[in-house]
């Protein structure tokens, strides 16, 4: 159970007796003790009292005595909570025997989808695919966790006029060359060969003009080249995934051509409920509240005036279907924040059309760019995007030479299995403890650091503790009792009974910063502990308690990480 929440929920009734009106006591966590609530001081006015009467009166009436060892007033009016030592044991005991870890399953399940990574065929990933598919991954762990129905949507890049010239280029280079190169992972150069192509070779241009036509009216042997396209490229966004540690797999791909036969049925119904306006020969909505910089309405164009469908028309047929017929009610949308507009007038125009209605509702979890030292967009050294791929080796890499000059004695099986969890925790890290509505910059050495907050630092602590019980022979004893008599001691069991409090605010606001500096502040204050306060060498009970302590934060430690998606190595 929450602390936080414990007091708050003794507070509260006390607060509204006086105010006459239901009060939010604001208890939070304060250097002066252990919980300051500072509500009275906002209640003064309103009330026409001196704060600190409406303070002395509110602990009167509340009823923490069992909880707390003092509760006083202090200074203008705040209301100072300190824990008794028996109730935080008593929270650190629960938690020690609780396979959750104070993270209760959610007692309203729903079926959530995560729209996220959705690379596009026959291009390449490149880091701007990174933050989509690591947030994602980590949204759909946490989700599934929590109890909820989780639906992977990859929505593929994979209709659309570019088929015509990448087809076609696939005609000239034979099937046999073509899959090769695509499973290859060669995928930027098939696709600028046929672009190259494209741009300069009048007859190309034509011969992919009816080609897209034919793909379009359904000709066999064009859609089957196309599902070669599609397939050699699925094939290899898994290997990135696989490199990636995520948890995508191949039944997770739901392209945009798996809407094709509802787009036609989705203009329609917009038709029949009159939300359809003309303008310059597409079909348009104009849902309400959508203006561009000159105050005039903005469109969504949901068919083209050449006819064909596009990219607004196929995220309305995937919300009708995941409400419709998936029955989700919360659909996520990982996605970078330059397409933000796009998501409000889709929502806008589903809500209208009453496909998205409460207690469904759609999030777009929208995130900043990755630039590189130079605060600009990163980008390799002749100026092009950065193949994710290539970024990922490069970490791995790195984090394997580290790992072999820390610790030799580690064989070269066991470093290539470390430098692999750390190099990619640490760009998963840097991603994720970064507040992902704004850019952050791709910094080596810091994310590779084992100082700060970083992935490395984690590991290393859940890899001490792991040390501290295989070097001694022992294992905690989940039903010894803690004592907490250190200070140290104490700030770490404040830290362990936080982790269910974090945890639920992250699951409303996917913000996985909050995750992140929480797991940074636990092994920091797990480092203070261990520096200040013996654990094997104590004398029993004090050396089991220690013992519980130890193990819960690597628990902890290995729970949050792994919903990052992060790997905990048990040496390093
Ligand atoms: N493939 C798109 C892109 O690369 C992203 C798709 C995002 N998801 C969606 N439902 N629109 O920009």
């Amino acid at each position: 159970m929450d602390l936080e929440k414990l007091l708050t929920d003794r507070l509260a009734p006390a607060f509204s007796a006086v105010a006459g009106v239901p009060v939010d006591p604001v208890v939070r966590r304060s250097q002066r003790a252990d919980f300051q609530s500072d509500a009275a001081l906002a209640l003064a006015r309103r009330l026409g009292r001196p704060p600190r009467s409406i303070a002395t009166e509110v602990l009167e009436r509340a009823e923490v005595d069992d909880l707390c060892a003092t509760a006083e007033v202090s200074g203008p009016g705040f209301i100072n909570l300190t824990v008794a030592e028996r109730t935080l044991g008593g929270l650190v005991s629960a938690l020690a025997t609780d396979p959750r870890l104070g993270v209760p399953l959610s007692p309203a399940p729903e079926t959530v989808v995560v729209d996220y990574s959705a690379p596009n065929v026959a291009k390449e990933m490149h880091v701007g695919h990174l933050r989509t598919t690591v947030i994602g991954d980590a949204a759909a762990r946490l989700l599934e966790w929590l109890g909820h129905r989780v639906v992977r949507a990859n929505h593929l890049g994979d209709w659309g006029t570019p088929f015509g010239m990448l087809i076609e280029h696939l005609v000239d280079l034979g099937e046999a060359e073509a899959a090769h190169e695509l499973s290859m992972g060669d995928l930027d150069s098939f696709y600028k060969a046929a672009r190259a192509k494209f741009d300069a070779d009048e007859a190309f241009r034509e011969r992919s003009r009816l080609r897209v036509v034919a793909l379009q009216g359904g000709d066999e042997e064009t859609l089957r080249r196309w599902r070669l396209l599609v397939e050699q490229s699925e094939r290899y966004f898994l290997t990135v995934y696989d490199l990636l540690d995520v948890t995508l797999t191949g039944t997770d791909f739901h392209g945009e051509s798996s809407y094709n036969d509802l787009l036609g049925p989705v203009v329609a119904e917009l038709d029949r409920q009159g939300l359809l306006r003309e303008s310059d020969g597409a079909a348009c909505v104009f849902p309400p509240g959508s203006v561009g910089r000159d105050g005039e309405p903005l469109p969504l164009i949901v068919r083209k005036s050449d006819g064909g469908y596009g990219y607004p028309a196929t995220d309305l047929a995937a919300i009708r279907h995941r409400t419709g017929e998936l029955g989700a009610t919360r659909l996520l949308y990982v996605v970078g924040l330059p397409q933000r507009r796009h998501f409000e007038m889709v929502y806008a125009v589903a809500e209208q059309a009453g496909w998205l209605t409460p207690p469904a509702r759609a999030e777009h979890v929208g995130f900043g760019s990755i630039l590189g030292p130079d605060g600009r967009m990163l980008r390799s050294r002749a100026g092009e995007s950065v193949k994710l791929v290539a970024l990922l080796e490069d970490a791995v890499a790195r984090a394997t030479a580290l790992a072999r000059s820390r610790n030799p004695e580690l064989g070269e099986a066991e470093a290539a299995e470390v430098g692999r969890a750390v190099g990619i925790g640490a760009i998963k890290y840097a991603d994720l403890s970064s507040d992902r509505h704004r850019d952050y910059v791709l910094d080596w050495e810091r994310m590779l650091s084992l100082d700060g907050n970083t992935a490395p630092y984690l590991q290393y602590a859940y890899s001490r503790i792991r040390s501290i019980f295989r070097r001694a022979g022992v294992a905690a004893r989940p039903d010894a009792g803690v004592s907490l008599a250190e200070p140290a001691e104490r700030a770490l069991a404040f830290e362990l009974v936080g982790f269910g409090g974090v945890i639920a605010e992250v699951e409303r606001s996917l913000e996985f910063h909050h995750l992140a500096g929480y797991l940074y502040r636990l092994a920091s204050a797990f480092s203070a502990f261990y520096e200040r306060c013996p654990v094997l060498r104590a004398d029993e009970p004090v050396r089991d308690s220690r013992l519980v302590l130890c193990d819960l934060t690597a628990r902890v430690l290995r729970q949050g990480l792994d919903l990052l998606g992060i790997r905990t190595p048990e040496r390093m």
